[in-house]
């Protein structure tokens, strides 16, 4: 029998049960994600509290370090997966401050002091969303390496470039490779964008409208390691479901990217191209059809791009309506961004694996190459022999029929401008991953000391 008068629930809820777990959803799971976040968030604060001037301390220095160290004790438990957060915790929020109570008696009572769940809830998601975009971008560089190695490794061997997936002009494995590599590394533009915007503290807006406290709220934002303070308390509320937005469409776009390099595999795999070979065990086999060997793992990255795009969406239409000040539709912001880290993020690394996998066939890169993927280079030797352009080009259309065999290899050599197909400078990329992963090294270093000295761990 539970004993309403001792032991309340910290919100002294009697709401009904279906309509708790509605409301609910899915936060105990999701939250297990922000627990580590949630408790730095409070230790911040209750750091901050304890140091406020007042007649009266609300929290004692002596008391701060304590609430600190319980707070790192959840933290170890959460990252050995044994803090449980229940249903009528309602979200991790609640559930760190129940055990806090638990063991810490009246103490834990206090850490709520001049806080919002809303509040709680936006730092957490920045400091997670902080966390997870740079080991995005790690995985995001290690796909580029991928392709970068594998250009290298097959060099110069020609592959028929296309427009309107017809046979143009003369290309090369490596121009393939590191012209994908490019696009995905510079997907991290806006990666890094996101990042920014998650970069900013709104932990001290309590309920979006402030508190009558002398909250610190620059000391919090150093504590934390955020680069700025989001000013207004109200912004600090509609702030929320932003950067999950701006995240979800930097992920979207990197999500289309790949489901392009994922596109070009599956056709250069195919029976009729045989460019590239996918391993056997890459591979998956139909249950009717013996002979099947499918590149089902690329289809399905096409797939999660598409849904990436709809989580996309989600967000953006969940937020365009929304009054100012904190509305619970927000909640359901957080499920969107991270399911579509999940999948980014998983996608990322199978296509580094299927990308050190592939292989080259380079007798059917170069048996691809039809006399009409050299008129443009045949036009432009008439050209250095004096025709004007447009003379040269006319005089190879109309006689299309005079295009002979031509080399493969010597078209990709003869090309040495920037960026082309012997012009692809390795060293041009080796620095730009270099100084991306330094970036991405340097900023996990600080979150993760502002961690170590708020919480322990
Ligand atoms: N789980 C909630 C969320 O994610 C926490 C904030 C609840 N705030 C409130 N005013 N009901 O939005």
């Amino acid at each position: 029998m539970k004993n309403s008068t001792t032991k309340k629930t910290i919100t002294d809820n009697t709401v009904d049960p279906d309509i708790l777990s509605y409301t609910v959803g899915e936060d105990p799971v999701l939250d297990k994600a922000l627990t580590v976040w949630d408790c730095m968030g409070t230790a911040a604060h209750v750091t901050m509290l304890s140091e406020m001037k007042l007649p009266r301390s609300i929290v004692t220095k002596a008391e701060a370090a304590k609430v600190r160290k319980a707070l790192g004790a959840v933290a170890a438990e959460a990252m050995r997966g044994e803090f449980e957060i229940r249903v009528d915790d309602q979200d991790v929020h609640m559930a760190v401050e129940r055990v806090l109570t638990e063991r810490l008696g009246d103490l834990g009572k206090k850490i709520h002091t001049g806080r919002s769940r809303n509040d709680q809830v936006a730092v957490d998601v920045r400091l997670h969303m902080k966390d997870e975009i740079l080991s995005a971008e790690t995985e995001t560089v290690e796909l580029a390496k991928a392709l970068s190695r594998f250009g290298a490794k097959w060099g110069a061997i020609p592959l028929v470039g296309r427009t309107h997936l017809q046979p143009a002009m003369p290309s090369s494995v490596e121009m393939w490779a590191t012209g994908h590599a490019e696009m995905i590394a510079d997907q991290i533009e806006n990666l890094e964008a996101a990042y920014r915007l998650a970069d900013i503290n709104p932990l001290g807006s309590a309920a979006g409208y402030g508190v009558p406290l002398p909250l610190d709220r620059q000391r919090t934002t150093a504590l934390l390691g955020f680069r700025r303070t989001i000013h207004n308390c109200f912004a600090a509320s509609m702030a929320r479901g932003e950067c999950e937005l701006a995240l979800l469409s930097a992920l979207s776009q990197l999500m289309a990217v790949l489901s392009r390099l994922a596109q070009d595999l599956i056709i250069f795999s195919m029976p009729e191209f045989r460019y590239f070979t996918l391993p056997r065990e890459y591979c998956t086999g139909s249950s009717i059809m013996p002979q099947k060997f499918n590149p089902d793992v690329l289809e399905l990255i096409r797939s999660k791009a598409a849904q990436v795009l709809g989580l996309q969406t989600a967000s953006a239409s969940l937020l365009h309506a929304m009054p100012g000040g904190y509305n619970r539709d927000l909640q359901d912001c957080k499920w969107l961004y991270m399911k579509g880290l999940e999948i980014t993020r998983t996608t990322l690394r199978i296509l580094a694996k299927v990308v050190d996998g592939l292989g080259v066939n380079a007798e059917s890169c170069r048996a691809a190459f039809s006399p009409g993927v050299f008129a443009t280079d045949v036009a432009l030797r008439k050209v250095a022999e004096g025709m004007p352009w447009r003379d040269a080009y006319h005089d190879v259309r109309d006689h299309l029929e005079r295009l002979g065999e031509e080399n493969a290899d010597d078209a990709v050599r003869a090309k040495k401008h920037e960026g082309t197909t012997l012009g692809i400078d390795r060293k041009v990329y080796a620095a730009r991953f270099a100084e991306i992963a330094k970036g991405v090294k340097a900023r996990q270093a600080a979150l993760a000391k502002c961690r170590k000295a708020l919480l322990g761990v």
